[in-house]
């Protein structure tokens, strides 16, 4: 099932999300829809806070859905190295129409559980670094603008502001 993805300004997108913890609770749909609204969003990566659901969950495909083996699900995530730096423009499916760039490692090794509660790893370079980064931002409660320095910032929020005084936002 698609679902509605939370815009910037929610507070669900502004606070840190909850460990997963081990047991009976299933997170399998939650995983099955996130998966979905990611691709009919064209996006690639989700993290559940967009969603309104406050777990420490993403999933990334920076094929778009083109190649199965590109597809994350990462459950509990946290870096076990970022090395080296890269600054490209980025995106969010939570502030459509924005985009900026950001200054972040281009090589990590992400470490969690897989939608099985399987530990894995996941080494990510340039995009899937960048994307990897960008949800695990997510799980901390921070969005891109929020790496941006004041004026580039400002600028932004300015302009959602102004967009959600019309009510198009
Ligand atoms: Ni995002």
């Amino acid at each position: 099932m698609i679902r509605p993805i939370l815009k910037c300004g929610d507070p669900a997108l502004h606070r840190p999300a909850t460990i997963v913890e081990s047991g009976p609770n299933d997170i399998q749909t939650l995983i099955d829809d996130m998966i979905e609204t990611m691709y009919a969003a064209s996006g690639i990566g989700l993290a559940a806070p967009q969603v309104g659901i406050s777990l420490r969950v993403f999933v990334v495909d920076i094929s778009f859905g083109q190649s199965p083996t590109d597809l994350i699900v990462m459950i509990n995530p946290s870096f076990e190295l970022q090395h080296d730096t890269q600054m490209e423009e980025e995106g969010c499916l939570s502030l459509p129409g924005f985009s900026a760039r950001v200054t972040r490692p281009s090589h990590v090794v992400v470490e969690g559980l897989d939608r099985n509660r399987q530990p894995q790893q996941v080494e990510g370079r340039d995009l899937l670094a960048r994307a990897m980064q960008h949800e695990i931002d997510h799980l901390d409660g921070t969005l891109f603008i929020d790496r941006l320095r004041g004026i580039k910032r400002d600028l932004i929020v300015r302009r959602i502001s102004k967009l959600r005084r019309k009510g198009q936002w």
